[in-house]
């Protein structure tokens, strides 16, 4: 990380931290210490330094930067471990493809301002204007069956929610597989790509798109997306958040890593709005009626038909029929 980056950290645990601390960690002089803290806040971190308190960091610009994000992330955080911010580009998961393709390591994470291309499941388009919300994609590398792909999608809508509710307060609620929904209005959605060989994956782009700072979408999102803002009222801190996110994230792919999945499937039935719904999924081939019933330990959602059978369903469109 850089110094500016350093400095970030050190100041974003919350308190005062006197600059002969700074200086001592970093190993930096006095004149050098008092340079940075004037490129930061020229470029709008605003921090106040109090004589015999000493420096603290009050308010930071609602800028992706890629310190920034480190600066609020665990340092032991694998999902992050190497952060890109893109002003514009066409889709972050785009990127990352290629990124993996050129042998990137897991947990690299690309956030952009603005896509051009923003893409969901289904083939839909992810309104993504320029600042108002996150749009990341996240590269992993999990040495596991591609049918355990969807837990992703799974922990990445756990991940939304988590660090949702500690940022905001806010108590958003997931549908099965991917959307994540404050006052039954969608505000964040997970499309996890996947590349595998037969028994393998090879490598898993998670994208994460989530309004923000939103206050007015198309008319054709009007009647079915929110946003951040427009639920609790008030601007939030992208980067805090991106961060929040991103270290969630790392905490489920522990628990996928180590063989807890279920720890996150009852995070999930905790927050989710689906089970005991009567519903319609459209899995592109086929369609599968009935109650959704429990979330299996793959990941995949099981529906109760009519006549009895118990379905899998690992993806589709869901559409909940009576509540
Ligand atoms: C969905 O709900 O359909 C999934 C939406 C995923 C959108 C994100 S935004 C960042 C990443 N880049 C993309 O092009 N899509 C994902």
């Amino acid at each position: 990380m850089s110094i500016d980056g350093d400095i970030l950290r050190l100041l974003a645990i919350g308190g005062p931290v006197f600059p002969e601390d700074i200086q001592r960690k970093l190993g930096i002089e006095q004149a050098l210490l008092q340079k940075h803290v004037s490129a930061l806040a020229a470029l709008g971190y605003e921090i106040s330094h109090t004589p015999h308190v000493g420096y603290r960091l009050i308010s930071i610009p609602d800028r992706l930067h890629a310190d920034a994000i480190h600066a609020f992330l665990p340092p032991d955080s694998l999902v992050g471990s190497d952060i890109h911010v893109f002003q514009e580009t066409n889709s972050t998961s785009d990127i990352v493809e290629r990124l993996a393709r050129d042998g990137a390591r897991e947990g690299t994470v690309v956030f952009a301002e603005a896509q051009t291309k923003g893409r969901g499941r289904l083939g839909r388009k992810w309104f993504s204007p320029n600042r108002e919300g996150l749009l990341c994609s996240i590269l992993l590398r999990p040495q596991l069956h591609p049918t355990q792909a969807v837990q992703f999608t799974i922990a990445g809508a756990v991940a939304v929610a988590r660090a949702v509710h500690a940022e905001t307060g806010l108590q958003p609620q997931i549908k099965w597989p991917n959307d994540v929904l404050l006052a039954g209005k969608k505000f964040s959605g997970i499309l996890t790509e996947l590349h595998a060989e037969l028994d393998r994956i090879s490598y898993l782009v998670i994208g994460i798109g989530v309004d923000v700072n939103t206050l007015a979408f198309p008319p054709e999102l009007q009647e079915i997306a929110t946003s951040l803002r427009l639920e609790s009222g008030r601007m939030i801190t992208r980067v805090k958040l991106a961060a929040k996110i991103l270290a969630e994230l790392d905490a489920c792919y522990d628990d996928i890593r180590s063989g807890g999945f279920e720890r996150i499937s009852d995070q999930w039935e905790q927050w989710c709005t689906t089970l005991g719904k009567s519903l319609r999924i459209d899995t592109g081939g086929s369609i599968i009626e009935g109650v959704a019933e429990a979330l299996d330990a793959d990941g995949s959602l099981l529906v109760r038909s009519a006549h009895g059978r118990l379905e899998r369903a690992i993806g589709g469109d869901v559409r909940i029929i009576k509540n």
